[in-house]
């Protein structure tokens, strides 16, 4: 059932102390990928909450977005759209930047890629301070895309992310404090 493929998700995520910086709790999702039963799991529950729902757009987020978003795209038969960090888009771009705990970052998309009127799912590994998705779902709506929902497969909600989204829906699978 749901709960078991749950916990058998959940124990294949990696938890490494004080990377990449002191105090840091890495949540380290390429042993889950190690792992074809689980990693399919974590597939199969996404695409069971998002086929038949008329999403014509997955974006996923640079980098690990683009792991576990084309197969979700695949199997609902969405197109996969790739957002990704500064200058490496080749074509014409939209920006947004975000802020970090030093500095600020920036996604950018191609112009073009999603239509007005478009329903997205925005796809991450994992939800932090949620400015990162915050920049995503901004990016998607100037260009007249409805966000329906962001999915992630982890969760860290003592950060609060969540509240970060602008009343967009937040759909994950694993919380971890
Ligand atoms: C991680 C993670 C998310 C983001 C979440 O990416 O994969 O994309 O941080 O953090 P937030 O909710 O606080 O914005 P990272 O910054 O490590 O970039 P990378 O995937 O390019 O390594």
């Amino acid at each position: 059932d749901k709960d078991a493929r749950i916990n058998g998700i959940k124990d294949q995520i990696r938890v490494v102390p004080n990377f990449p910086k002191p105090g840091i709790m890495f949540q380290d999702i390429t042993t889950l990928l190690l792992k074809p039963k689980e990693f399919k799991d974590t597939i199969d529950m996404f695409v069971e909450r998002y086929k038949g729902k008329n999403i014509s757009v997955v974006a996923g987020i640079e980098a690990r977005g683009f792991i576990f978003g084309p197969p979700i795209a695949l199997a609902i038969g969405a197109k996969f759209v790739p957002l990704r960090k500064p200058k490496k888009l080749p074509g014409k771009v939209i920006s947004e930047e975000y802020i970090l705990e030093y500095g600020t970052d920036c996604l950018e998309m191609h112009v073009g890629a999603v239509e007005p009127e478009e329903r997205a799912l925005v796809v991450d590994d994992l939800i932090a301070t949620g400015g990162t998705l915050c920049a995503a779902i901004n990016l998607l709506e100037r260009v007249g895309a409805e966000v329906v929902e962001c999915a992630c497969v982890i969760e860290l909600p003592d950060l609060k992310g969540r509240e970060r989204l602008n009343g967009k829906p937040l759909y994950v699978l694993v919380e971890s404090h």
